[in-house]
């Protein structure tokens, strides 16, 4: 049976057994769980500051501190993010049967593809959200199979978008490398700039009666190095400080970024991920464009050599990437 859509479940009237299956215990629901009326002000980082020590050590710190920061006067063109949000928003608003035609395939192990939930759900409880999952880079791990033919633009644009993002990629590699006190050619082939893959998702969240029940994508880290994120207007992204949650910052063309598991444990726990979720609006959809930045699957991943030592032993085991991303799909321990 065809698994059903967020999308469509949205656009019909709600039943109680399908609200159901979208209501989160208490002590998850975010109406319950946020700190309201404040919002989390992340480390704001300019990229045309004529500094270059002064961004670099910015990165650094809050990738200690935080896990999470916003970049303004990065060098994409706002035209370029706003056609990346076109075509993505274009593609979701097909007719469901164009949707189904990229699917995931059931049963494989590749994640790529039109989808609705992607973590095991332990308590069974669904996110509210659709994606869209595929390569972007480099063209050896690309499989246009599950990129959109329509709109037609859709390849181009995304391309251009990806191209400009090698550049914020390497700028922030190098600096979080600068803060390691690691050089290039030190780095593993897991980890080096021109070897990396890089996954673009697309959530679809639409618009939910009951928000303050439900999760958009339920609290986790992500996987990558880092993610490099476009949100549009509606507020969602939320993050964890202190053991509560609070609302991200919007903030127009900003990018945000998120330390993922791979940079902690590269660092040996010296960079944080940072642990957030999302929820969604009672009458707006919301969509964001993460671009997660991670090793190909067949490599080894670990904390760096010259980072541990008597006095800082290894605080994460060493394993090929796609035995990590297997665990953490599936809950099991690592
Ligand atoms: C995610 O963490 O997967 C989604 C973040 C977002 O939608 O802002
Ligand atoms: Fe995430």
């Amino acid at each position: 049976m065809e698994e059903q859509r967020v999308q469509t479940i949205a656009s019909q009237s709600n039943d109680d057994g399908i609200v159901d299956m979208f209501v989160r215990a208490e002590n998850e629901q975010p109406g319950m769980t946020t700190i309201h009326g404040v919002n989390l002000e992340v480390p704001i980082i300019d990229f045309t500051n004529p500094d270059e020590e002064k961004v670099v050590h910015e990165i650094v710190e809050a990738c200690r501190e935080w896990g999470m920061f916003q970049i303004v006067n990065h060098e994409i063109p706002d035209d370029v993010i706003s056609k990346l949000q076109s075509v993505g928003k274009e593609f979701f608003e097909l007719p469901q049967e164009e949707k189904e035609a990229i699917a995931k395939i059931e049963g494989s192990n590749s994640i790529e593809g039109y989808g609705t939930k992607l973590q095991k759900e332990i308590d069974g409880k669904k996110g509210w959200v659709d994606h869209l999952f595929h390569i972007v880079w480099p063209p050896s791990s690309i499989n246009y199979r599950f990129w959109p033919n329509n709109p037609p633009s859709y390849r181009e644009v995304t391309e251009e978008y990806c191209g400009h993002l090698r550049g914020v990629v390497k700028k922030l590699l190098n600096s979080m490398l600068i803060g390691l006190s690691l050089e290039e050619d030190e780095l593993r082939e897991c980890a080096k700039e021109d070897e990396l893959n890089y996954l673009l998702k697309i959530n679809y969240y639409p618009p939910c009666p009951f928000r303050d029940m439900v999760l958009g994508v339920p609290a986790h880290t992500d996987m990558s190095y880092i993610t490099i994120l476009v949100p549009n207007e509606v507020q969602g992204l939320q993050a964890s400080r202190e053991g509560h949650w609070y609302d991200v910052k919007y903030i127009p063309n900003a990018l945000v970024i998120h330390v993922g598991d791979q940079m902690e444990i590269l660092s040996n726990g010296k960079y944080k991920a940072i642990f957030h979720r999302t929820t969604v609006d009672k009458d707006k959809t919301r969509m964001s464009w993460p671009v997660f930045i991670e090793p190909k699957p067949e490599y080894e991943v670990g904390p760096h050599p010259k980072l541990v030592d008597p006095d800082n032993p290894p605080k994460y085991k060493t394993k090929k990437y796609k035995d990590y991303a297997y665990c953490k799909l599936n809950k099991i321990p690592q």
